[in-house]
């Protein structure tokens, strides 16, 4: 039973869609044609979510009804069905406020000449702009047609033919997804590829050399990679994640190309979601630990084949501060593994438990078993549930049957906060930084030439007290071009009320919709009353450009204390 939806796939399961849109950049709006088909059945109806869309007509139905809106799960839509009926199909159009799609004008772009359009539908967005069973248990093949006005490139993630795309194997609806803009393509290798706008392709291109690589990596250790194409498409800076695991064709922010492949840690992430999630999906998003604690793993795993166990172990020990900084600010019961989300919005959910206590539960039962055996586990979870939807208690059956362990497993999912026993990374290298940190605090000079992201992040993050003035001079942090450093930096700046750092600040909150960036820093402007003032002008002017998932982040930070 999936609480976010109002479908009832226990009567009737839609197996096929096939999706014609038109888009309509300068209304906003999407004209769609979605066509539903299911095994012939008796059942008098056929229940579909939807939210904010103006159905037009329902074919092949004996009629239909739209129920109120609520304001998280959206209208049901009742489609009367004739006996043995075997498929529907829905005429309708989105709303411009579609909460899955975002329409930007050409200043939003790289290009500035074309405007661009992208859908993001995890969690429960799919809805805004397809009428279908929006629950990750029901999974689907499609066919899609896309007509984009000319000079505009269209893609969906699926496998791709002009404007015409074909998923063929059954996804939940949270992985359909959509763009069109001035786009330009570049081959990676074989199977791997890029598309950027224009201005981005270049960067793009050299940033994400090392995918072909990856997709290796995790193959040797679970398996083939079972969606033909992995291709990246570099989106404008509003995407409000850092990126979007679709198949085939992960979606993500530019704010990872900093010229040095030292954020590529996202790319080995939506890359081990082509297993753990896409091939193994979460069944409600109660179990979404299931999708992002296993790829948090596998994404490490990945990190120390390609790039060494020393920049694994700084990403693990980065992960394991920043999950309890953010945890110590948590209810207990989004301390949990397994969480309770009735009556919640499920992106209310996404904290870093999920992913890196998940991912160290993982980490825990491996260090127990034996990398050898917790592989060989992986390996056969990944077979035994291929193309499946499952949840907590189906893998928690599944690990006690081949994998019996001592690791308490209910105590990990169900009770609040990090286990005693749990595994504990540690990195040399931070070691050494935090040496490093503490002469030059005597007032020492210290060579960071050769410094990596990960290493600053450390230097920053430990220090108390930071005398912002001497770091800026020394180090030049408000003018760095890498978007995790200059926001951690940012972060510093307000709380210690550095004035030189606050215009870039305020560039950086205009330009930048990636909803991690924005919420630490709204958070921290509006502990102060100058801060406040500050974050509701900033905000007044850069809301419109921020996605509508981030609006609403954002809205409850800075309107909410009004
Ligand atoms: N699937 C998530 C993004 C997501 C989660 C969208 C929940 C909507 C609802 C994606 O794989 C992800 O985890 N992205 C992270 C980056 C990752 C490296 C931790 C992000 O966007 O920050
Ligand atoms: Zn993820």
């Amino acid at each position: 039973m999936d609480v976010h939806s109002y479908s009832r796939p226990d009567l009737v399961r839609v197996r096929h869609l096939e999706l014609e849109f038109d888009l309509r950049f300068d209304r906003k709006v999407l004209d769609g044609s979605a066509t539903l088909r299911f095994d012939a059945t008796d059942q008098p109806e056929l229940v579909l979510d939807t939210r904010d869309l103006e159905i037009h007509s329902v074919e092949n139905a004996t009629g239909f009804t739209l129920g109120p809106r609520d304001p998280i799960l959206g209208s049901p839509l009742r489609i009367g069905l004739a006996k043995g009926c075997s498929w529907v199909r829905v005429q309708y159009s989105t709303s411009p406020g579609a909460s899955g799609l975002q329409w930007l004008d050409p200043p939003q772009t790289a290009g500035k000449q074309h405007p661009f359009l992208y859908s993001q539908s995890q969690a429960i967005h799919a809805r805004s702009w397809i009428p279908l069973q929006d629950s990750p248990a029901v999974r689907v093949t499609f066919q899609g047609r896309v007509r984009a006005p000319q000079g505009l490139h269209a893609v969906m993630a699926a496998e791709r033919a002009g404007e015409h795309f074909r998923m063929e194997r059954p996804v939940p609806p949270y992985l359909i997804a959509l763009a069109a803009g001035a786009l330009e393509f570049r081959p990676l290798g074989e199977r791997a590829g890029v598309f950027a706008e224009p201005p981005l392709i270049d960067a793009a291109a050299r940033e994400f050399a090392d995918t072909e690589a990856m997709i290796r990596a995790v193959e040797q250790m679970y398996g083939p990679y079972r969606w033909g194409r992995y291709d990246l498409l570099v989106l404008p800076p509003s995407f409000p994640f850092g990126g979007m695991e679709n198949p085939c064709l992960t979606f993500a922010t530019p704010t990872i190309l900093a010229g040095d492949k030292s954020l590529v840690s996202l790319v080995a992430h939506e890359l081990a979601h082509s297993w753990s999630g896409n091939l193994v999906t979460n069944a409600t998003w109660s179990d979404f630990w299931l999708n992002e604690g296993f790829t948090v793993y596998l994404e490490r795993r990945i990190l120390e084949k390609v790039y060494g166990p020393q920049r694994e172990e700084m990403e693990a020990v980065l992960g394991r501060r920043e999950l309890d900084r953010e945890m110590a600010g948590l209810p207990e019961s989004d301390r949990v593994l397994h969480i309770g989300l009735q009556g919640r919005d499920p992106d209310d959910g996404c904290t870093l438990v999920p992913y890196e206590k998940g991912a160290l539960l993982l980490r825990t039962i491996e260090r127990e078993v034996g990398r050898a055996r917790f592989d060989a586990f992986l390996r056969s979870y990944f077979d035994h549930f291929a193309f499946q939807s499952i949840t907590t208690d189906d893998f928690l059956a599944y690990l006690r049957r081949e994998l019996p362990t001592s690791v308490p497993l209910d105590e990990w999912i169900y009770r609040p906060g990090i286990p005693g026993g749990a595994a504990d990374p540690h990195s040399d290298a931070f070691g050494q930084v935090e040496s490093e940190l503490t002469r030059w605090q005597q007032g020492h000079a210290i060579d960071t030439h050769a410094w990596s992201t990960q290493l600053w992040l450390h230097f920053l993050r430990t220090m108390q007290n930071p005398d912002m003035a001497r770091l800026d001079r020394e180090f030049h942090l408000t003018e760095s071009g890498n978007s995790e450093i200059l926001h951690q930096w940012l972060l510093m700046a307000v709380r210690a009320g550095y004035q030189p750092a606050f215009s870039r600040m305020e560039q950086f909150l205009a330009s930048v919709g990636r909803r991690k960036f924005l919420k630490p820093l709204y958070t921290e402007l509006m502990k102060t009353p100058e801060g406040r003032d500050r974050a509701r002008r900033i905000y007044a002017a850069a809301r419109a450009g921020y996605h509508p998932i981030a609006q609403t982040t954002i809205d409850g930070i800075v309107r909410g204390s009004e």
